[in-house]
């Protein structure tokens, strides 16, 4: 007998989350910030260290970050819920929101997590395509599919992960207006966007919850740490799935010391948007692929000639490890690449440029 029969069906039909196994000097393919937070943060952070009891729970939910995180974006702390990384916060809230059958509508294609644990919670999901040659979708078509199916929860991602494309900010407004039922926002990419954060309008939908992580433009992936922000009501509720103590003592500390380096997290994101710039035009130039417009700190890719593993392979064994996103939705033979520091931009350049003739 095997072990199969111990767990739930939903649970045999998911594959634990992969990360490709291949490695290669220059690593675009996480859209993490390549650069790590400045060394006097981290020499702080030694000290800081010292004086841990580490024999001592953290606060279950860490309220001098959440202070200091209400104080940056200008909201109440009670409209905030803190997690070891959002990754932690999509698993611990849409089990409070999804049960049984319940609808919840992810446009296509989405960040790969929304869909799996919606189907952990036996919860319907809904989708909708995009325009295959943009990646993006119809504003309209977007309004017209959340009336039609009246969805419980909407999930969307601005911008969004894997296609790089947004919702202008009329239009992400107005579905919020629309929709009955909750409209989950995720701005994990909003530091990269032309469209400015929900945050300062939080208070005029009491339907928002948005989601925001330090992993990214602030550059803390290795600590994990995100948040969730949204009415205090909502949050009373979301307090409650949520698992105690996982924002470590140190995580906490780390939050704190990097809202305090404020003016670095914009620096470094001015550098990786010039850099965004440069390699738009320089991919621009070649042929043989297509590049889609992007609003992120990544680019997609779609590979015309060939196909997206054989090129996945070519840049590897040329050093650059990107991630092939051809099993989403409407991104048959696409490759996603974020970018990184100008050296490894170059290296990367250097390897398209010899797959792929130039114009
Ligand atoms: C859209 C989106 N949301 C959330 C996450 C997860 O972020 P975290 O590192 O905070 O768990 C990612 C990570 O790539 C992402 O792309």
């Amino acid at each position: 007998m095997t072990t199969e029969h111990f767990f739930r069906s939903v649970v045999l039909r998911e594959k634990a989350y992969h990360v490709s196994d291949d490695s290669a000097p220059v690593k675009l393919n996480q859209n993490e910030n390549p650069y790590s937070p400045p060394a006097e943060l981290t020499e702080a952070l030694v000290a800081d260290f010292r004086q841990f009891a580490l024999n001592r729970y953290p606060s279950v939910f860490p309220d001098e970050l959440n202070k200091k995180l209400a104080e940056h974006l200008g909201v109440h702390p009670d409209c905030i819920l803190t997690g070891h990384g959002s990754n932690e916060l999509i698993y611990s809230s849409l089990w409070a929101i999804l049960g049984y059958g319940d609808r919840v509508f992810i446009p296509s294609p989405s960040f790969s997590l929304y869909g799996t644990v919606a189907g952990f919670c036996e919860a319907s999901v809904l989708s909708v395509l995009p325009d295959e040659h943009t990646l993006r979708h119809d504003p309209v078509v977007l309004e017209e599919e959340l009336i039609r199916h009246q969805p419980k929860l909407t999930i969307l991602c601005n911008p969004n992960n894997p296609s790089a494309q947004v919702i202008p900010h009329a239009d992400l407004t107005n579905l919020i207006q629309k929709a009955a039922g909750l409209v989950w926002l995720d701005e994990a990419y909003i530091d990269y966007s032309v469209n400015p954060t929900l945050v300062p309008v939080l208070d005029d939908y009491r339907n928002l919850i948005i989601l925001r992580t330090f992993s990214k433009a602030y550059g803390l992936a290795g600590i994990r740490l995100g948040y969730l922000l949204g009415s205090p009501e909502v949050m009373i509720q979301l307090r409650k799935t949520k698992v105690p103590f996982t924002v470590d003592a140190f995580s906490q500390r780390v939050g704190i010391r990097l809202l305090e380096h404020q003016d670095w997290v914009e620096s470094v994101t001015r550098q990786i948007l010039a850099e965004r710039s440069r390699l738009a035009s320089e991919l621009s130039r070649l042929s043989g692929l297509r590049l889609f417009e992007t609003d992120t700190n990544f680019f997609i890719f779609k590979v015309l000639e060939k196909t997206a593993a054989s090129v996945f392979r070519e840049l590897v064994n040329g050093g650059v490890l990107v991630r092939n996103v051809s099993g989403y939705p409407a991104m048959a033979d696409c490759l996603r690449v974020n970018v990184g520091t100008p050296e490894e931009n170059d290296h990367f350049l250097k390897t398209m440029k010899m797959i792929f003739p130039a114009n």
